[in-house]
């Protein structure tokens, strides 16, 4: 028989929706032709096939071969159908046994030597293929991320002949054993490192426990770099979805996934420069973009004032929605985008305001102008609103170690649970009905929110989000209803820079 299909996988955002990849021999003048609206890269794996094919001692068919990746539609950049469209030429030239085919799916760029080469997206291919009940013969180098997927047989491969050889029964190849049980390494900045700063670190427990949002002004050099930097090191270890989802994630952007990284919260921290595009995700191949690439941990935006508006902006429909969606053409890819902001900023223009050595002269209109940077719509989503001053000098220097990340990230923890398990999410992201009928505030709470909405003319909005903050500072006591201490301690986190609050 003069034709053959094999199996591989696309790669859509986190999706990775199957293709065949189906090559016909006809008799005819010599030609090598790829349809299925393969892209440019596509078109130099035919260079790489004949290449591959002839240096391992294959025989090129010298008749018309059509090769179509199937279905036609899809997005079929990058080069890992190299190893299905050769293995696919030498079924249908009868040069391999096609037996095994059916059992396998592939993927795999080739080297002119026969040589695998790693792809990306490793790992939502390996999920796709696992659910198909296939085995997958990935290039070694990219193996163990998609032995990462659990569930799916892995096979790896360094050069052609190895998959032959695995094919015909020759030499069967071995499967890699699953990572996904390895712990995760505690990777980040440690807490004990702050000295003093007790109500900035209390305030990142609390918006740890809760998921909440978090914005810390301060002038230069008062540490907030430094709290953020620690922020997802208390954070409540990564549930498996959210493993997985970030691991796909990372696995299908340029950068690639490091298998290190597995069930480790992102901490993403692009600059203040940065395009639409770095923070959405796009390009050529629809790549994630930062506000995905953090998902599942932490967007830290320092210098959050100096962003452009229209980049903040770009964050709405993530904070709202927990995705984000990049369009290129006429395609729409949709990835995951839930994560933490915490985001960093100076008081005003110079920085200094506030600060005890008087040195700041910004005008009034200077900060206002400063602070409204950050859009009103932006501010709403963030909870948790504090300052960091900074410590004197005394304080940086002798006061011993403070509380580890560890210790704090064990109540942030038993707080997160008691969350899901009353309502099956954090506070933070708690819609305002959910929020009344878990809020349960007791008497003196009651008291105090209908006297601090009064006194200080708290907004809809802003009693929602004192609300949600107060409720977490209860689960972080293990309190069943909200007390007016926790109300009081809410209310001083409350921005006080917006005109509502
Ligand atoms: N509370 C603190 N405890 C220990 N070191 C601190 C503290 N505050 C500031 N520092 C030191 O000052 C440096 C600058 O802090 P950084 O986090 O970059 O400040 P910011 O981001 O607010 O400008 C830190 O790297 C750290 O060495
Ligand atoms: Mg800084």
């Amino acid at each position: 028989m003069a034709f053959s299909v094999i199996s591989s996988r696309a790669l859509v955002g986190v999706a990775a929706p199957a293709v065949q990849v189906e090559v016909h021999l006809a008799n005819g003048l010599p030609q090598f032709n790829l349809v299925g609206l393969p892209d440019k890269e596509v078109r130099e794996s035919r260079e790489r096939v004949r290449a591959a094919l002839s240096n391992c001692g294959f025989r090129f068919p010298s008749r018309r071969v059509t090769v179509n990746l199937a279905p036609a539609d899809l997005p079929k950049q990058s080069s890992r159908f190299d190893l299905p469209i050769a293995l696919g030429i030498l079924a249908a030239s009868g040069q391999l046994d096609e037996r095994a085919l059916p059992l396998h799916e592939f993927a795999g760029e080739l080297a002119l030597s026969g040589a695998l080469r790693p792809v990306r997206g490793a790992f939502p291919m390996a999920v796709a293929v696992g659910r198909a009940g296939r085995k997958f013969v990935l290039p070694a180098d990219c193996a163990e991320q998609g032995a990462l997927a659990g569930g799916t047989e892995i096979i790896a491969a360094r050069h052609l002949m190895e998959v032959c050889r695995h094919l015909s029964g020759e030499q069967p190849l071995a499967s890699v054993p699953a990572q996904a049980a390895c712990p995760a390494a505690p990777a980040y900045p440690d807490m004990a490192d702050v000295r003093g700063q007790q109500r900035a670190r209390r305030a990142l427990e609390i918006a740890a426990a809760g998921g909440h949002h978090v914005l810390m002004t301060g002038p230069p050099g008062s540490g907030k770099s430094m709290l953020a930097a620690r922020f997802p090191g208390i954070c409540p270890p990564m549930e498996e979805t959210e493993a997985m989802e970030a691991a796909a994630i990372q696995s299908a952007s340029t950068e690639g996934f490091c298998t290190d990284h597995w069930r480790r919260r992102p901490f993403r921290q692009p600059h203040h420069a940065a395009t639409v595009a770095a923070m959405a995700g796009g390009g050529a191949r629809s790549a994630p973009g930062e506000a995905s690439l953090a998902h599942g941990g932490v967007l830290h935006l320092d210098e959050m004032a100096e962003f452009t508006r229209s980049v903040l902006e770009v964050l709405r429909e993530p904070l709202e929605t927990g995705v984000i969606t990049v369009s290129r053409a006429a395609r729409k890819v949709t990835y995951p985008a839930r994560f933490q902001l915490v985001g960093t900023m100076n008081p005003c223009p110079c920085g200094f305001l506030g600060h005890p050595s008087g040195r700041c002269h910004c005008s009034p209109e200077q900060v206002a102008r400063y602070l409204n940077r950050i859009s009103g719509p932006l501010m709403d989503r963030i909870d948790l609103m504090l300052d960091v001053p900074p410590q004197p000098a005394r304080v940086v220097q002798q006061d011993p170690c403070g509380e580890s990340s560890e210790a704090v990230r064990l109540r942030v923890a038993l707080a997160a649970r008691r969350q899901q398990e009353r309502q099956g999410c954090l506070n933070g992201r708690l819609p305002v009905e959910g929020l009344f009928r878990h809020g349960m505030l007791d008497d003196t709470g009651r008291a105090l929110l209908a006297r601090a909405a009064d006194r200080f003319s708290l907004s809809a909005r802003a009693v929602h989000r004192v609300l949600r903050v107060a409720r977490t500072v209860a689960d972080l006591r293990a309190d069943a209803c909200v007390s007016g201490d926790a109300l009081a301690e809410a209310l001083g986190y409350r921005c006080r820079h917006c005109a509502e609050a």
